[in-house]
């Protein structure tokens, strides 16, 4: 296998799941904070007030990247804890975390990519009705200016927000996560709206603000298809199936990325939501549609179509006995060619795989160690597909571990184990497992050893 020079290896991890920390500080509270006091819905009535600790510990975690030989840390950036009510006043003392932090980075060789949400929303402005105020592209904007301001001059790769589907869709449509609301197709069209034009402003923020040339990419979930066969008619049908509006739960790719990376929304979508339309500004579209430099993708199972009737995607049912991972999540690594070459196809930008990976079930060994073999076979066959792609002509930049350590899995709790390093949560110990080590081997050959 080969990747090329510049070809990046990183992993990936987020605030609310990593820092802990909650209350100190000056912090503001997120709506993760608030939503996990609700008895019940987190397996366990698990929260991140604890999670890694990582607000303390940042220098022996950059110690283990180090050791882990990690190129880039891909990390979110708490709204609430730089700015506790979301807008106006600056909590410096909270900024200055993030400040270590990436000096920390350097200083190692670790090149940072800033994510600047990633979905632990400001309280405050939950109360002021979130993302259903029309307010809140420009708050996001405020929010974005805050951080440019103060690490631009050493951080140069930024995400605005991370899987908008997901907060849009499980927090405000399912109630599954923070902040746990139940809203009807308007509401929810009225939120993904705001959410794309804070993206828009975000951006144009970050290039007017910039300190240093920046590099800005959206982090959605790569929601795609695998043809069942690679036949030209399966194929189509893949194709159409990662790019169809067809569900009022807005789950999907094209409803996100098109008006990002095109300035439109789709077709179908318009007409699928024609009823429940928000109002959509005159400039909203050129507002949305800023200038990108990569297109990141989150992705891990993706599920199979075949052509049906009239070419139609059709979903082919799950064998039985289908390769799982801890979580149930079925073994797709071809999700890892067609989603890339899809996205690749449509929106013309560079491709970095921004998480991907497994929840396994790992535990410290007799002897010490953590041995997860299916993590170092799951993370091999994928790369080996994202590899595939890039010889097929997609421009792939990098690829980004999710996640560098166990943590926090949302509505999972401290359930599923995603990390190259094991945590114990009641010791705070890491252990780096086997997976992370050979990870290191293969970033230390850039790939060469796949
Ligand atoms: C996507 C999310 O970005 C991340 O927060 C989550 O932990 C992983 N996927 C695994 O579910």
């Amino acid at each position: 296998m080969s990747f090329n020079k510049d070809f990046i290896w990183g992993s990936a991890t987020s605030s609310y799941q990593i820092e802990g920390a909650p209350f100190e500080d000056g912090k503001g509270l997120s709506v993760w904070d608030t939503f996990c006091e609700v008895p019940g819905v987190i397996k366990g009535n698990h929260n991140g007030n604890i999670a890694c600790e990582h607000y303390h510990r940042y220098k022996e975690d950059v110690a283990l990247m180090k050791e882990l030989g990690l190129q880039a840390y891909r990390f979110s950036i708490t709204w609430p804890r730089v700015m506790p009510d979301g807008i106006g006043k600056v909590n410096e003392k909270g900024l200055d975390f993030y400040d270590r932090l990436v000096d920390e980075l350097l200083e190692k060789g670790i090149t940072p990519y800033v994510t600047l949400f990633h979905w632990d929303y400001p309280y405050e402005l939950y109360k002021k009705g979130g993302w259903l105020n029309n307010d809140s592209p420009e708050w996001f904007a405020e929010y974005t200016k805050v951080v440019v301001d103060r690490l631009s001059d050493r951080v140069q790769y930024w995400f605005t927000q991370n899987e908008p589907q997901c907060y849009i869709n499980l927090g405000h449509c399912d109630g599954t996560h923070a902040p746990g609301l139940k809203l009807g197709v308007r509401d929810v069209l009225q939120c993904t709206h705001n959410s794309l034009l804070a993206h828009g402003k975000s951006v144009a923020t970050i290039r007017e603000f910039s300190k240093l040339k920046s590099f800005v990419g959206a982090a959605p979930v790569g929601i795609c298809y695998i043809p069942k066969t690679e036949t030209p008619a399966d194929i189509e049908a893949a194709r159409k199936a990662t790019f169809a509006v067809n569900d009022t739960r807005i789950w999907n790719s094209a409803w996100f990325m098109d008006p990002m990376f095109l300035g439109e929304y789709p077709e179908d979508g318009l007409k699928l939501f024609e009823k429940y339309l928000p109002k959509i500004g005159a400039n909203d579209m050129k507002i949305i549609n800023q200038d990108l430099d990569f297109f990141g993708c989150n992705i891990y199972s993706s599920p199979y179509v075949n052509s049906g009737l009239n070419g139609e995607p059709e979903f082919t049912a799950q064998k039985v006995g289908a390769d799982l991972t801890a979580n149930k999540w079925e073994l797709t690594p071809r999700g890892l060619y067609w989603g890339p070459k899809f996205f690749y196809e449509r929106y013309k930008k560079p491709i970095i795989i921004t998480e991907n990976g497994l929840s396994n079930v790992d535990w410290v060994n007799l002897d010490g160690k953590v041995h997860d073999p299916q993590r170092i076979d799951l993370m091999h066959r994928y790369i080996n597909e994202f590899n595939r792609a890039i010889k097929d002509g997609v421009d792939g930049r990098g690829y980004f571990a999710w996640s560098l350590m166990d943590n926090f899995e949302w509505a999972e709790g401290y359930n599923e184990r995603f990390g190259l390093i094991h945590v114990d949560f009641e010791t705070e110990k890491r252990t780096i497992k086997d997976s992370g080590y050979w990870f290191k081997q293969v970033i230390e050959t850039q790939g060469k050893i796949l």
